[in-house]
C-alpha cells in the first residue's frame, strides 16, 4: 500500500457521517478509496491487523469490511499472500481529485434537455418559508392546530391502516363531496364531487391543463401583468403566451376578442386579479364565456384567494355562469388554510375527468390520504367556514391598518391599486423611483418587496410592489413601513412625509 493510502482511507472514514455504524463507514471508505483511484490496480492493502491498529478499529471490523468488499468484487483476497485491489473495480469512477482528495464534480448543467434548460433558467416559482414584511402569506399563527391535531388522531383511529395504502387518484371521495358543497354554497360553482380532482397545488393543476388540453405551439392568452407560476407552467409545456392587458375591470376582453393569435385557452384570476387585485366585471365574465363558446376554447379560472373579500359583494365564479362546460376551475387551500398542507383542487367538465386522473397518476399518484381525511372532517364539522369568517375579519382589520400606514409612510413613493380583497396590495411606483433600487434599499432595512415589473410580458410595463399584509400584525407592518420609508427617503431626498423635523425658531 502506498504511504498515502492509509491516511487517505482514514480521511475518507472521518468524512462519513459519524451516526452510521463503524463497519458500514469503513466499507464505504474502502469502496471510495478504490473506486476513486486513490490506490492502484493490483495494489496490496495492509493486513487487517495493521489497518485495525492504524485506523483504531477492531480487527474483526476490518476483516468483515474486507470480506464484504471481496464479495462485491472490489478486492482479491489471496490466502497466504494478502488483500489486493481487484482489477475491474479500480478507478471506475476515477476523476481528477483536488488537494484534499475530493473528486472534482463535473458541471452537468449543459446536459439538461432543451425543455429543461429554460425551466432551470427561469428559477421556477420558489415559495417563502417564513412570514416577514412584506412576503405574501396567510397568518399560520392563527390556524387552530389543536382542532387539526384532534381530527388527525380520530382519522388515524377510524381509518386504521387503510390510510397507509394507495388511494383514489381523484382524491378522497368524502373530501371531494365537501369541496363541491362548499363551492356550490359560497362560490356559485356548479359541480359534483365526481368532477373534482384533488391535487397538491394549483401549480400542478396548471401543468396538467397545459399538457392535457393544449399542444406544443398552441397559444394561451394570459393576463398582463399576470401570475408568473402560470406563465412558467404554460411555457414549460411549450405553449405560446398571448399577453392581454389588465385594467381596473380585470382582463381587457375586447383585446382578447381581437387577438390575432387565436388563443385556444385563456388563463384568468377573476376574483382578485394577480397581481393588481382588480375584480373582473360580470359583463367581461359573460364576454369570456361567449368567446369560449364561439371559438371552442378553454377558460382556466384560478380562484386562488377569493375567500378573502373585504368590501362589496362576493362575485360568483365564471364556472357557475357557463352553460357549456368550457371552464376549468381551480382553487387551493394554500391561502385560505396554510400552504404546507399542499392540497388544491381542479373542477373539470365530467368528460375530462378520466384523462386528468390518468395524467395525475403519472405525476404523483394521489394526494396524501391522511391530510385529505383530516381536511374533509375539518370542513364537514364547520371549522373551515368558521375559520374563513374569523380570518376575513382579522385580515380586513389588518388591511385597514395597512392602508392607513401606507398612506402615512409610503404615499410619496407609491400609489396603491385595488384593495377589496386578497392577502396583498399592489402599488405603482411614483415617477423618479427605480424598482430595483427600492428593493435594494428595502433589503438594507430588513424588508422584502415582491416586485411588479417582472410580472409583465411586454407592452406598457409599470414598476411597483406587491406587499403582503395578512401575516403581519399592524405593529409589525407599521414598523416595517417606517423603516422602508426611511430607506426610500434616503433614495429620493425631500420626499419624506412631513420632511425633516423643523428647527425651533
Ligand atoms: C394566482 C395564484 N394562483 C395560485 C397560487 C398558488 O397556489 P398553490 O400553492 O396551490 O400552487 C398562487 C400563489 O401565490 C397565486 O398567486
Amino acid at each position: 500500500m502506498r504511504a498515502a493510502a492509509t491516511p487517505t482511507l482514514i480521511a475518507l472514514l472521518e468524512r462519513d457521517p459519524p451516526n452510521r455504524l463503524l463497519s458500514g463507514r469503513l466499507q464505504n471508505a474502502l469502496r471510495r478509496l478504490i473506486s476513486e483511484g486513490h490506490v492502484e490496480e493490483g495494489e496490496r492493502l495492509p493486513s487487517s491487523r495493521l489497518l485495525a491498529r492504524e485506523a483504531d478499529v477492531a480487527r474483526d471490523t476490518v476483516e468483515a469490511a474486507y470480506r464484504q468488499l471481496e464479495l462485491e468484487g472490489f478486492l482479491d483476497r489471496r490466502p497466504g499472500s494478502g488483500t489486493y485491489v481487484a482489477a475491474i473495480a479500480h478507478g471506475f469512477i476515477a476523476g481528477k481529485t483536488d488537494a484534499a482528495g475530493r473528486r472534482a464534480r463535473p458541471d452537468l448543467r449543459a446536459s439538461l434537455s432543451a425543455r429543461g434548460k429554460p425551466i432551470a433558467a427561469s428559477g421556477g416559482v420558489p415559495d417563502h418559508g417564513d412570514a416577514h414584511p412584506f412576503v405574501i402569506l396567510p397568518d399560520v399563527q392563527q390556524f387552530p392546530l389543536d382542532i387539526w391535531r384532534k381530527l388527525m388522531a380520530r382519522v388515524l383511529t377510524q381509518h386504521d391502516r387503510q390510510s397507509l395504502l394507495y388511494a383514489d387518484a381523484l382524491g378522497l371521495p368524502g373530501l371531494r363531496e365537501e369541496i363541491a358543497r362548499y363551492l356550490g354554497a359560497y362560490r356559485g360553482v356548479r359541480c359534483s364531487g365526481e368532477q373534482i380532482v384533488v391535487l397538491a397545488s394549483s401549480q400542478a393543476a396548471l401543468s396538467l391543463i397545459a399538457n392535457l388540453l393544449l399542444d406544443r405551439g398552441d397559444v394561451i392568452a394570459v393576463e398582463n401583468p399576470g401570475f408568473h407560476g402560470a406563465r412558467l407552467a404554460f411555457q414549460s409545456a411549450g405553449l405560446t403566451l398571448a399577453p392581454i392587458p389588465v385594467d381596473a375591470d380585470g382582463i381587457a376582453t375586447d383585446r382578447l376578442l381581437a387577438a390575432r393569435e387565436r388563443p385556444r385557452a385563456v388563463y384568468v384570476t377573476p376574483s382578485h386579479q394577480y397581481p393588481t387585485g382588480a375584480t373582473l366585471t360580470l359583463e367581461r365574465r359573460l364576454a369570456l364565456i361567449h368567446w369560449a363558446e364561439r371559438h371552442k376554447t378553454w377558460i382556466v379560472e384560478d380562484d386562488y384567494d377569493s375567500e378573502f373579500r373585504y368590501d362589496g359583494r362576493p362575485v360568483a365564479a365564471i364556472q357557475g355562469l357557463d352553460p357549456t362546460g368550457r371552464v376549468l376551475y381551480l382553487g387551493t387551500f394554500s391561502k385560505v388554510l396554510f400552504p404546507g398542507l399542499r392540497l388544491a383542487y381542479l373542477v373539470l367538465p365530467e368528460s375530462l375527468v378520466p384523462a386528468f386522473v390518468a395524467g395525475r397518476t403519472l405525476i404523483d399518484g394521489h394526494s396524501a390520504m391522511i391530510a385529505q381525511a383530516v381536511l374533509a372532517a375539518f370542513i364537514r364539522e364547520g371549522h373551515f367556514t368558521a375559520y374563513i369568517r374569523r380570518m376575513r375579519l382579522l385580515y380586513r382589520a389588518r388591511r385597514d391598518s395597512f392602508l392607513d400606514a401606507f398612506e402615512r409612510h409610503l404615499s410619496p413613493y407609491a400609489e396603491m391599486l385595488h384593495r377589496a380583497g386578497g392577502l396583498h396590495i399592489a402599488s405603482h411606483l411614483r415617477d423618479g423611483l427605480d424598482e430595483t433600487e427600492t428593493v435594494a434599499a428595502a433589503c438594507g432595512v430588513g424588508v422584502e418587496l415582491p416586485t411588479l415589473k417582472r410580472l409583465y410580458l411586454g407592452g406598457e410595463t409599470r414598476q411597483g410592489w406587491l406587499m403582503g399584509f395578512a401575516a403581519l400584525s399592524p405593529h409589525q407592518a407599521e414598523d416595517a413601513m417606517r423603516r422602508l420609508a426611511g430607506a426610500l427617503g434616503r433614495l429620493k431626498p425631500g420626499t419624506r412625509r412631513g420632511g425633516r423635523p423643523k428647527r425651533r425658531a
